[in-house]
C-alpha cells in the first residue's frame, strides 16, 4: 500500500513544482520569498535555539518571520537578518532569489561552504554582512552602499570586483584573516567614509596615493595587522578624519607633522609599532581629541607643563613604554573628563602632584616604572572611580595612605610592588572591597597583614613578598575562594601553617611561596588536601591564558610577573599562565615528614621544600605528580632511599635532592639520565651514575635505612655550613656558579606552555 501511494505522490510534487517554477519566474511574487527562505532553512543542519524551526512556518506569513521584513509597497522580502542565531549550514542558491533585498546579515553563524553566484542578483543589495567570498562576488553589485564583513574567516586578499562598488562608503572587514598588502586600489572607492580592515594579516605600506582620494574618510582602521613602512603624510588630505586607528603595526619612523592639520580627529591610537622621534606639538592643539594612544613606540621628548592646555575633552592617554622625561604636566590636570591615564615605562620623575584630585573621573592611574619619588598624596582617596592603581616600581616611600583602603570599593587592582614604602599595611579594607589583586611586595612594610583583607571576596592576587611583615599564617585567607596566587615570601612570618579551622579552604589557589620565612611544625596535611585547583587542575580545561589581572571595559591587562623561587634562584614570571601551579616551602623550618598526599596535587608543575629540616623517607607518592618540572628537597634531613618510582616522572627537568641523608642507588634511566652530580652532592650514602661511587652488590638490593650511615651524613651537612637554619649557603653558592640567564627555568617555562598550548 505504501509503495502505491507514494509515485503519485512524487509526480504530484514534481508537476507542482515545475508549474510553481515556471509561474514565479514569469512574476515573482512573496510566494517566491517564501520558497527561497524555505530552502535556505532546509539547508540549515544545526539550529541550536531553535529559532527557524517553530517560527519559519508558512502558517505565518513570511514578513511575520523571525528575522524578516517586507517592504510596505510590494510586500516583498527587503531584510534578512540572521546575526548570532549560531545556525549552522550551507547558503542555498535560493536566496538570490530576494529579489528586492536590500540589507543582508547572516554574520556570526557558522555557514560554510562557498558562497553562491547567485547572490549577485540581489541588484538593490546595500548592506550585506557574511563570511566567504568567491572573487567575482561584487562584480554585480554595483549599488552596494554598506559592506559589513565582521568577524568572519574571510582569507585571501580583498577581492578585486569590489572596487566596482563605487557607492560605498562604508566598509569593514575587520577580524578577518585578510592577507597580503593594503590595495592601492581602495583609491577608487572616492566615497567611503569608514574603512576598517583592523585585525587581519595585512602587510606592506599604507599605499599614500589613496588619501589623494579618499578626502571623506571619517574612520580609518588598520589595527593589528603587519603593516610596515612610514604613516604617509598625505593622511592629511582627510580633513574630516576623526578615528584614525594605526596601532600594533611595524609602522616606523617619526609621526607626521600633518597629522596636527586633522583638526577635526578624536581619536588617534598609534600605540605598538615602531614609531621614533618627537611627538608634533600641534597634535596637542586638536581639541576635539578624546583619545591620544602613542604608548609602546620609542617617541621621545619632555611633558612641558602647559602641553595639555587646548584638550578638555581628552579621556584616555597612554605614553607608556616610550621615553619621555619632564613631570606630570600641570596642565593635565585641566583634563576634567580623563579616564585612562597611562604613564608607565618612562624616564618621568617628581612626585604625584596633589592636583591629582582634580581628575575626578580617572579609573585608570598607571604610572609604574618611572622615577617618581615622595610620598603618595592622600588625596588619591578622593578619586571614587578609581578602578587600577600602579605605582609600582619607582622611589615612592612614606606610609601607604591608610585611606586607601575606603577606595577599595572601587578599586580592582592595587600595585605598589618596588617601592620604598615603610610602615604598617592600611587596616580598613572596605566591607564592600571589589579588590582583585593586591601588590606590595619589595617594600619595607611591616606589621600584621590587614584582616580585613578577607573583606574582598574577589581576591585572586596576592603578593607581599620581600617585606618585613610579621604575622601568623594567614589562614583566613582561605575563605577567598577567587585567591589563585598567594605569595608571603622573604617576611617574617611564623608559626605553624594550618588551614584546617576554614571549610572553603584555598579551593582555588595554584601558586603559593612561603619561602623565606619563619615557619615551623609539620608540613600541614590539610592545607594539601584543600588545594583542589593543583590536585583537579581546573585551570587547564581549555587553551592556557595569561592570567588576566582584571578585564573591564574592553582593556585587559595581564598580571606582568611574580617573584617565584626554585632551586635558590628568585626570578621574575614574565607572565603567569593560567595553568602554572607551584609551591614553594623552602627556607623555613619545617620539620617531620613530607607527607604523602602531596603526590594528590596532580597538576602541580614546581615544588620547593628545601632548606628546612624535613626528615623520613622522601615518598614514593611523589611519582603521582606527573606534571612535575622541577623538584627541589635539599639541604633537609631526608634519609633512606631514593623511590626509583621517581622515574616515572616523565617531564622532570629540574631535580635537586643535596644535602640530604639520603643513601643507595640513584634510579637510572629516563629523566634520571639528565641530571648531574649537582643533584646528588651532599648524599654520601649514593651511589651509582652520574657519581662516580658505584654501587656494590649489596646497595643494588634496596633495605633498610642504616641508622649510622645516616648520622655520617649529616654531620657532613653540618660541616659543610649547608644545614638546617644556613638557608642562605648553597642557593647563594649556586648563583654564583649558574651566571646568567637561569636557562633551565626559562626552558622548564616555555615547555610547559608549549605542552599544553599542545593539547
Ligand atoms: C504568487 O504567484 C503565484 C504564481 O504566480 C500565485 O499562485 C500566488 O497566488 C501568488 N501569491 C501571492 C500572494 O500573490
Ligand atoms: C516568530 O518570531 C517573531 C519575532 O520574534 C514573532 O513576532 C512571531 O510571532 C513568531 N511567529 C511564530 C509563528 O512563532
Ligand atoms: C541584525 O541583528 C543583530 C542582532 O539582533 C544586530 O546586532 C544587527 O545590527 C542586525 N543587522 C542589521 C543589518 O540590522
Ligand atoms: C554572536 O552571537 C552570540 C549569540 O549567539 C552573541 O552572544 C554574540 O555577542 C554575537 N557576537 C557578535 C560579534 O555579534
Ligand atoms: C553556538 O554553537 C556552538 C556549536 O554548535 C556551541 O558550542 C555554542 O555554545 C553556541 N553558542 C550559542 C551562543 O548558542
Ligand atoms: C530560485 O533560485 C533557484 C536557484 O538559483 C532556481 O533554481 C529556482 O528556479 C528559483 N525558484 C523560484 C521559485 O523562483
Ligand atoms: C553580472 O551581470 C551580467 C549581466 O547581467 C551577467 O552576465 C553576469 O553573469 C553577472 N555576474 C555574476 C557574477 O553574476
Ligand atoms: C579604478 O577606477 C578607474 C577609473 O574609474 C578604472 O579605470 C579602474 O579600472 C578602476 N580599478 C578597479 C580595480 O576597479
Ligand atoms: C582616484 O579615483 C579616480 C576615480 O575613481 C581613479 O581614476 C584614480 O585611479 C584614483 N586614484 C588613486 C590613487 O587611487
Ligand atoms: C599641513 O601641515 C603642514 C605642517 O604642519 C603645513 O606646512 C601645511 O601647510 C598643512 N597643510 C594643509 C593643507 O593645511
Ligand atoms: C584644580 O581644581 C581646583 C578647584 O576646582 C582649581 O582651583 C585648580 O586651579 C585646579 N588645578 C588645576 C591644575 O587645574
Ligand atoms: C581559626 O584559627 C584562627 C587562628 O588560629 C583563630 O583566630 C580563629 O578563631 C579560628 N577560627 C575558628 C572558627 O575556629
Amino acid at each position: 500500500m505504501a509503495k502505491l501511494g507514494f509515485l503519485p505522490a512524487l509526480l504530484f510534487l514534481l508537476l507542482c513544482a515545475t508549474f510553481g517554477a515556471i509561474l514565479s519566474a514569469n512574476s515573482p511574487n512573496i510566494s517566491t520569498d517564501q520558497a527561497a527562505l524555505l530552502a535556505l532553512k532546509s539547508h540549515i543542519t544545526h539550529d541550536p535555539h531553535n529559532l527557524l524551526a517553530t517560527n519559519w512556518s508558512t502558517s505565518a506569513s513570511v514578513c511575520d518571520w523571525i528575522g524578516v521584513a517586507c517592504g510596505s509597497r510590494h510586500r516583498r522580502v527587503t531584510y534578512l537578518n540572521l546575526s548570532g542565531m549560531n545556525l549552522t549550514g550551507t547558503i542555498n542558491p535560493n536566496l538570490g532569489n530576494l529579489s528586492f533585498l536590500a540589507r543582508l546579515d547572516i554574520s556570526n553563524n557558522s555557514f560554510h561552504g562557498a558562497f553562491p553566484l547567485e547572490l549577485a542578483h540581489l541588484h538593490r543589495l546595500k548592506y550585506l554582512n557574511f563570511g566567504h567570498l568567491p572573487s567575482r562576488i561584487f562584480d554585480n553589485l554595483s549599488k552596494l552602499q554598506v559592506l559589513d564583513l565582521t568577524e568572519n574567516q574571510i582569507s585571501g586578499s580583498i577581492p578585486n570586483s569590489l572596487y566596482k562598488c563605487k557607492e560605498l562608503w562604508y566598509l569593514s572587514m575587520c577580524n578577518n584573516s585578510l592577507e597580503g598588502s593594503m590595495p592601492k586600489e581602495i583609491g577608487n572607492l572616492t566615497m567611503l567614509k569608514y574603512l576598517y580592515l583592523g585585525y587581519n594579516n595585512l602587510k606592506g605600506h599604507i599605499p599614500s596615493g589613496i588619501f589623494d582620494n579618499l578626502t571623506k574618510l571619517l574612520g580609518l582602521d588598520l589595527q593589528q595587522n603587519q603593516i610596515s613602512g612610514k604613516i604617509p603624510s598625505n593622511i592629511s588630505r582627510c580633513k574630516e578624519l576623526r578615528y584614525l586607528s594605526l596601532n600594533n603595526n611595524y609602522l616606523e619612523g617619526s609621526i607626521p607633522m600633518e597629522i596636527g592639520n586633522l583638526t577635526m580627529l578624536e581619536f588617534l591610537r598609534l600605540c605598538h609599532n615602531n614609531l621614533s622621534g618627537s611627538v608634533p606639538s600641534l597634535i596637542f592643539n586638536i581639541s576635539s581629541l578624546q583619545q591620544i594612544r602613542l604608548g609602546f613606540n620609542t617617541l621621545f621628548g619632555y611633558l612641558t607643563s602647559n602641553m595639555f592646555d587646548y584638550l578638555p575633552r581628552l579621556v584616555y592617554l597612554d605614553l607608556t613604554e616610550c621615553q619621555f622625561s619632564g613631570r606630570i604636566p600641570k596642565s593635565l590636570f585641566k583634563c576634567k573628563e580623563l579616564e585612562y591615564l597611562f604613564l608607565s615605562g618612562n624616564h618621568l620623575e617628581g612626585t604625584v602632584p596633589s592636583e591629582i584630585i582634580n581628575l575626578t573621573s580617572l579609573k585608570y592611574f598607571f604610572i609604574a616604572d618611572n622615577n617618581f619619588s615622595g610620598q603618595i598624596p592622600s588625596s588619591i582617596c578622593n578619586l571614587g572611580s578609581l578602578t587600577a592603581l600602579c605605582l609600582n616600581q619607582n622611589s615612592l616611600e612614606g606610609k601607604i595612605p591608610e585611606c586607601i583602603g575606603n577606595l577599595s570599593s572601587s578599586l580592582l587592582v592595587i600595585n605598589l610592588e618596588e617601592n620604598n614604602f615603610h610602615g604598617t599595611l592600611p587596616e580598613n579594607f572596605s566591607e564592600t572591597c571589589t579588590l582583585q589583586s593586591f601588590r606590595i611586595n619589595n617594600n619595607q612594610v611591616e606589621g600584621p597583614l590587614p584582616r580585613s583583607l578577607s573583606n574582598c571576596k574577589g581576591l585572586n592576587f596576592l603578593d607581599v613578598g620581600n617585606n618585613y611583615l610579621n604575622d601568623s599564617f594567614p589562614n583566613w585567607l582561605g575563605n577567598l575562594d577567587q585567591l589563585q596566587v598567594l605569595s608571603l615570601r622573604s617576611n617574617r612570618f611564623y608559626g605553624k601553617v594550618d588551614s584546617s579551622n576554614v571549610t572553603a579552604s584555598f579551593i582555588r589557589l595554584r601558586v603559593i611561596d612561603l619561602s623565606h620565612n619563619n615557619f615551623n611544625g609539620h608540613l600541614s596535611t590539610k592545607l594539601f588536601e584543600n588545594l583542589h585547583a593543583i590536585k583537579e587542575g581546573y585551570e587547564k580545561i581549555g587553551k592556557p591564558k595569561y592570567m588576566i589581572e582584571f578585564a573591564n571595559d574592553g582593556i585587559w591587562y595581564y598580571i606582568p610577573g611574580l617573584s617565584f623561587a626554585t632551586k635558590g634562584l628568585e626570578m621574575e614570571f614574565h607572565s603567569i599562565l593560567t595553568f602554572w601551579t607551584a609551591i614553594d616551602l623552602s627556607n623555613n623550618q619545617f620539620l617531620g615528614e613530607i607527607p604523602k598526599t602531596l603526590g594528590e596535587l596532580h597538576s602541580l608543575i614546581g615544588l620547593n621544600l628545601s632548606h628546612n629540616c624535613l626528615t623520613g623517607s622522601i615518598p614514593s607518592s611523589l611519582s603521582d605528580l606527573s606534571e612535575l618540572e622541577s623538584l627541589d628537597l635539599s639541604s633537609n634531613k631526608l634519609r633512606g632511599r631514593i623511590p626509583m618510582e621517581l622515574n616515572n616522572m616523565g617531564f622532570l627537568e629540574v631535580l635537586n635532592l643535596s644535602y640530604n641523608d639520603l643513601k643507595g642507588p640513584i634510579p637510572q634511566g629516563k629523566q634520571f639520565d639528565t641530571f648531574t652530580n649537582d643533584s646528588y652532592i651532599g648524599n654520601l650514602g649514593l651511589c651509582g651514575l652520574p657519581l662516580s661511587k658505584s654501587c656494590d652488590n649489596d646497595e643494588e638490593t634496596p633495605t633498610e635505612a642504616d641508622p649510622d650511615d645516616d648520622g655520617l651524613n649529616w654531620k657532613f651537612s653540618i660541616l659543610m655550613g649547608y644545614g638546617c637554619g644556613l638557608v642562605l649557603g648553597l642557593s647563594m653558592g649556586y648563583m654564583v656558579f649558574t651566571t646568567g640567564k637561569p636557562w633551565w627555568f626559562i626552558r622548564i617555562f616555555e615547555r610547559v606552555r608549549q605542552r599544553f598550548v599542545k593539547r
